[in-house]
């Protein structure tokens, strides 16, 4: 496995990997990696012929308030991890080389990233858009892995290379989950234990959603506020959003009369998780 800062480096690998017709594998990461990430990973390993993984966590799509100084990192227990999974190259930059001195470009998506997280981060799609660009650039890859549980980001990053004509294809893999049906964050890092027992209102909102609309019920309005009773009926919770969309569109349903996503986000203490599904 070879672990890298240089992106000339991981150019001339590649390029190399390229002229052997080996099929490039890219999953692209914060670092503090889970059995999500893993699910990937593993994925990735069985399709490509050669497999990187980049660690790097993104300042572009934090916002001034948020926790990019704190976000967990641990890139030993990382390196091992992805050891074990056989990645063959580590891309680990430094911000100060993806970003260099007068940096002014951006990559923006202007209608899947404006609803949902787009709306209480903004500018949090347009740092992913433009790193993710900017990974593409560098790795070149012929499929690249995302997780469904950012449902908003995986949308816009398939927008995004259709649009801009990258050839990477985009896979999307399900959420996964701990046996108490907390979807796997690198967030979940920050929960006591206490919070992680109050984050499972996530996993029970989707629940009761889904039972609402198998009992027949269709009112997008009526399902979020027995959701948002759910929420504040509890301690310590704060309520991003809850919204029903077209998962292709991302905008409001009026009625549940096709498949709908449900995305919501909360805060628990002063941590904020997402959580989704499609009913
Ligand atoms: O999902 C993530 O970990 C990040 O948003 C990504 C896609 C690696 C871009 O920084």
């Amino acid at each position: 496995m070879t672990i890298t800062k240089s992106i000339a480096k991981v150019r001339s690998i590649i390029k190399k990997q390229k002229l052997k017709n080996k099929i490039i594998g890219f999953v692209p990461t914060m670092g503090a990696l889970h059995q999500g990430h893993l699910s990937l990973i593993k994925k990735a390993r069985k399709d490509a012929g050669f497999l990187v993984v980049s660690i790097f966590v993104n300042p572009l799509q934090f916002g001034p308030k948020e926790d990019y100084r704190i976000y967990p990192r641990n890139f030993k227990k990382d390196r091992a991890l992805l050891e074990k999974e056989r990645v063959d190259l580590i891309f680990y930059p430094y911000p100060k080389n993806m970003y260099t001195a007068g940096f002014s470009t951006y990559v923006e998506e202007t209608s899947l990233s404006k609803s949902l997280c787009g709306k209480s981060r903004p500018g949090h799609f347009r740092g992913v858009a433009t790193v993710v660009t900017k990974l593409f650039n560098i790795v070149q890859p012929d499929i690249a892995y995302f997780g469904r549980k950012d449902y908003q980001q995986a949308q816009v990053i398939k927008r995004l290379t259709q649009d801009l004509n990258i050839p990477a294809q985009i896979r999307i893999l399900p959420i996964i989950r701990q046996k108490s049906g907390l979807a796997l964050s690198s967030r979940n890092a920050y929960l006591s234990q206490k919070e992680e027992k109050k984050a499972l209102v996530l996993y029970q909102s989707l629940r009761l959603a889904r039972n609402l609309v198998k009992q027949g019920q269709r009112k997008p309005h009526f399902i979020k506020t027995k959701i948002a009773k759910l929420i504040n009926s509890r301690k310590n919770l704060k309520i991003d959003y809850i919204e029903l969309v077209d998962p292709k569109t991302l905008k409001p349903v009026k009625k549940i009369d096709k498949k709908t996503l449900l995305a919501l986000a909360i805060f628990v203490g002063k941590i904020r998780l997402i959580d989704n599904t499609i009913i």
